[in-house]
């Protein structure tokens, strides 16, 4: 009974080990194609590094998360201190395309992108954006943007 259990479960545990070093690779920073990786950058340099950050640190890296001297948080960063990775792909497309909160009481103004770039611009910027995260933070923003997208009808 025992040797029966062993040889269903050998096999068993070989395929769950290959899953999970799939998942791993899969999910690393240098797995995105180098050209996506290197138009986001591009694009992000030009149109959003002047208030996120060249390396996505944020306006005000020392506090992320402060009020400035004029009462409003600076932009956020979005690399691993942020919290852009709790967002799924489409409200991160969404926020670039339309803009932000428009609170500008208590935040600096996040414009919209809608008319100056393209899907495939923001895409790539998003992509640039993933690089900037450590592997557990891209694995659970992967899991929210698949779960929000099956809920979509
Ligand atoms: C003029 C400054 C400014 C520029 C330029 C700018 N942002 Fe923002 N962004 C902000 C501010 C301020 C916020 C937070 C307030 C809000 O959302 O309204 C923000 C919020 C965001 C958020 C949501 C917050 C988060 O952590 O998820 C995302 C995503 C974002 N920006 C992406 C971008 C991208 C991508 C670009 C370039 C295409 C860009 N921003 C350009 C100022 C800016």
């Amino acid at each position: 009974m025992r040797l029966f259990s062993l040889f269903f479960l050998l096999p068993g545990t070989f395929l769950l080990l290959s899953a999970c070093n799939k998942t791993e690779s899969d999910l690393r920073a240098d797995s995105f194609p180098d050209e996506l990786v290197s138009k986001g950058r591009e694009v992000y340099l030009i149109h959003c590094a002047a208030c996120h950050g060249p390396n996505g640190e944020g306006q005000n890296p020392a506090a992320p998360l402060r009020r400035d001297e004029t009462g409003r948080y600076p932009a956020p960063p979005h690399n691993e201190n942020g919290h852009t990775w709790h967002h799924d792909d489409d409200l991160l497309i969404r926020i670039i395309t339309e803009g932000g909160m428009g609170d500008t009481k208590n935040f600096y103004e996040m414009p919209a992108f809608g008319d100056k770039l393209g899907n495939e611009d923001i895409q790539a910027i998003i992509t640039f954006i993933k690089t900037l995260w450590s592997d557990e933070q891209r694995e659970s923003q992967r899991k929210v943007t698949e779960a929000a997208r099956s809920q979509q009808p």
